[in-house]
């Protein structure tokens, strides 16, 4: 799909849904969640957010993360269950609902970031001893680690904090036993989507997972996998050239998306957010299509006799 044909579509974005017989409604950040005791439907809607916020709508992209995470669960489910049961449309699904563990498991494949809880910062600082892993001396910045590493955080907390797993157990969060399975789970998971990513000219650098506790308390993939919202990817074909020059590697980047709000209002604070230039949002929903299409493999098509909130209100009927 070219940028024009997106431009022309800017407004055709899902941006909230109200459906009443699906259960208790939760509007997260990006998808709408309707709970009934057995099964959970996940709406995947057009909303973009930063700075704990909704900054834009992106045309394409709930439908595009929710491709992406069904294509990573089908090419994962020899691994570990997933919560899959339906998917009645291109921006649905519907799921078992588990009991979500309180941790986000976090793996990492590279030493890069920038942030305070980034693996380089900690390591720039002199941390070597992580607790359930040691790096060792001389890593140098985006290098790929011998092995992905294994850093959780806490989930249902206000502000996240990484924790190891013998901390985990020490806080009584978790078993042990539980703990080392996911731990298993998750690098494995992780190994299968690197060597696939690579297979797509894509370098899958880090991620998030969340698990949950089926009610035989079987542990269950549960959530998103894999899209560009729960992980971090680069470009591949550039990577070695670019690290060899010393510069960084090519992101699959919404910040310039951030830093034109940073630019342009105080998205901290301001009541209201001014609108992001056409040709802003329409690049983002650019890069969604392109990595959509590379991982994937199939050219991504959309329905436009519909607008989205008809579609999705439809394929529900369908039911
Ligand atoms: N199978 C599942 N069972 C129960 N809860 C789930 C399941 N899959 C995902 N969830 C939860 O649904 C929510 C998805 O909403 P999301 O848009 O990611 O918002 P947020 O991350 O702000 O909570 C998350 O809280 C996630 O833990
Ligand atoms: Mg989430």
């Amino acid at each position: 799909m070219n940028i024009k044909t997106i431009k022309e579509h800017l407004n055709d974005v899902l941006r909230v849904t109200d459906f009443k017989n699906l259960g208790e409604r939760k509007v997260g950040k990006v998808r709408d969640v309707y709970t009934k005791p057995d099964q959970i439907t996940l709406i995947s809607t057009d909303r973009h957010s930063s700075f704990d916020r909704i900054i834009a709508h992106i045309p394409f992209k709930g439908e595009i993360l929710n491709q992406i995470s069904l294509f990573w669960f089908n090419n994962t489910k020899d691994i570990i269950q997933n919560h899959v049961l339906n998917i009645p449309d291109q921006a649905i699904l519907i799921a078992k609902n588990c009991k979500p563990l309180p941790i986000e498991a976090i793996v990492r494949g590279y030493i890069t970031g920038v942030t305070s809880t980034s693996l380089w910062t900690h390591y720039q600082d002199g941390k070597r001893d992580f607790g359930n892993f040691v790096l060792p001396e001389g890593l140098k910045k985006n290098h790929k680690l011998d092995a992905p590493v294994f850093t959780p955080s806490t989930k249902f907390e206000e502000h996240d904090r990484t924790l190891s797993p013998d901390e985990i157990v020490a806080e009584g969060l978790m078993t042990r036993e539980l703990i080392i399975e996911v731990e298993k789970v998750a690098k494995e998971l992780f190994l299968r989507g690197q060597k696939i990513a690579l297979e797509r000219g894509l370098i899958l650098i880090d991620t998030k997972y969340e698990f949950g506790l089926d009610e035989n308390n079987k542990l269950i993939l549960i959530d998103e996998i894999h899209t560009p919202d729960s992980s971090r990817y680069w470009k591949a074909t550039s990577y070695q050239d670019r690290i060899n020059k010393g510069e960084e590697p090519e992101y699959f980047d919404k910040e310039f998306l951030r830093m034109w709000f940073k630019d342009n209002c105080d998205p901290y604070t301001d009541e209201t957010l001014p609108e992001a230039p056409a040709d802003l949002i329409a690049e983002l929903a650019r890069r969604y299509i392109e990595i959509f299409e590379m991982l994937t493999g199939k050219t991504f098509k959309h329905d436009f006799t519909q607008t989205p909130i008809e579609r999705v209100a439809a394929s529900l009927s369908n039911l």
